[in-house]
């Protein structure tokens, strides 16, 4: 049984109207959600499935929502979702192209220029959109592969931060990762290729913070390890940490890495946190990236192996230092994600079982409660 759904969106201040047209012969229901976008999406307002077509909403607060619809049979109870559609505080209907947690790459007609919205407006974010552009256009600038960033950030007529870039025309690597494992290898060097490039390039002064210092904080501070297991994990990056003083991206991974198949060139995207260091912690968070299924228990990852093989090739990186970062990629990560999530993302689950077996292996006692929080229910 096929669907076939149409949206219109209305904005009608003070409300929008969501209303849905389907043909299908089968009995249909309805369901409208409404969303807050950024960091912990939240469900503010769920119609339940019903038969009504029609949804006006009226927004209590001053943001950007996203609007899903969802579309079922009564009989065959088979679903179907339409594309969100997202809104604006000032209720213009937002072409929103991709969306990440912090941030919004909105489709812009002329199709060379786009700009990322950011979702917040707290001023203590400030600092770091200004970052964001200052390390991209650096990275631009030093001759890494990024979308080039036009002017520094201002605020739009929502008052959220805007950042004009370059729009790139192509998929992120998790995409690629779908390839035949011929294809993937192409790409994987062009990968390889950003991080040898990175690897000689003078770090960038002026904010930048070195790596090691931040691994070690973050392991001294993190709530989630007991004490013998950051000792462990302290005395071990010691040996590791080779002093590398490289540029790294800080979030290197296949979700922050787009790649042009005509072109056959890969852009870096997603740039904040300027670090310099070594970039074992690039290449084990990207490891991590394509291996993080087989983590979790499933099947090994060939574009993982490949990774590795393609850093031995081209940069004389062995596959065993990569896999010792592991640990490393999951304090940091962590830190930043697991403790505020209410029930953590399948990555960070990854990311405990990675400290775990870390543990297991090396014969330390750790809580391992402290690791998933007590609410995780996924
Ligand atoms: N210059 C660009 N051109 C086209 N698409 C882009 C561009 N920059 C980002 N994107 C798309 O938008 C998505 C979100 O961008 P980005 O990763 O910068 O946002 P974020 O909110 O900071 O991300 P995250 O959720 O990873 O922390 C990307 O995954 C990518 O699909
Ligand atoms: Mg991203």
């Amino acid at each position: 049984m096929d669907f076939n759904i149409k949206v219109n969106i209305k904005k009608n201040q003070p409300d929008v109207t969501a209303e849905i047209e389907v043909q299908c012969q089968d009995y249909v229901m309805y369901k409208f959600e409404v969303w807050s976008v950024g960091r912990e999406p939240q469900l503010i307002h769920n119609t339940g499935w019903g038969d009504i077509k029609q949804f006006e909403y009226i927004p209590e607060k001053n943001m950007c929502f996203r609007i899903n619809c969802g579309v079922r049979t009564l009989n065959s109870k088979k679903y179907k979702s339409t594309k969100p559609w997202y809104v604006s505080q000032h209720l213009d209907i937002l072409p929103v192209l991709s969306c990440g947690r912090n941030g919004m790459i909105i489709n812009n007609e002329n199709g060379t220029v786009t700009k990322k919205i950011f979702f917040s407006k707290d001023s203590l974010w400030d600092k770091k959109i200004f970052e964001e552009y200052e390390l991209q256009k650096f990275a631009h600038d030093s001759g890494l592969s990024t979308p080039q960033v036009y002017n520094p950030p201002y605020k739009d007529d929502d008052g959220l931060w805007s950042l004009d870039m370059q729009l790139i025309n192509g998929v992120l690597l998790r995409e690629v990762e779908k390839l035949n494992i011929a294809d993937c290898e192409i790409v994987l060097e062009q990968v390889v290729k950003q991080q040898c490039k990175m690897e000689i390039i003078e770090h960038y002064v002026d904010t930048c913070k070195a790596l090691s210092g931040y691994i070690t904080d973050t392991i001294k501070k993190a709530t989630f390890l007991d004490a013998p297991l950051k000792e462990a994990l302290l005395s071990r990056f010691e040996e590791l940490d080779n002093g590398n003083c490289g540029f790294i991206h800080p979030d290197f991974n296949k979700w922050n890495v787009m790649y042009n198949v005509d072109k056959q060139i890969c852009y870096l995207i997603d740039w904040s946190d300027p670090m310099y260091g070594s970039q074992l912690y690039c290449a084990s968070k990207m490891y991590f990236s394509f291996a993080f299924n087989s983590i979790m228990g499933g099947s090994a990852s060939p574009v993982a192996d490949m990774y590795l093989t393609k850093l031995e090739d081209m940069m004389e990186i062995s596959r065993n230092d990569v896999i010792a970062w592991l640990p490393f990629e999951a304090v940091t990560r962590l830190s930043r994600n697991l403790i505020k999530a209410k029930s953590p993302r399948k990555l960070d689950v990854a990311r405990t079982v990675v400290l775990r077996e870390w543990a297991k292996e090396n014969s330390i006692k750790y809580n391992e409660s402290l690791l998933i929080p007590d609410n995780y229910n996924g």
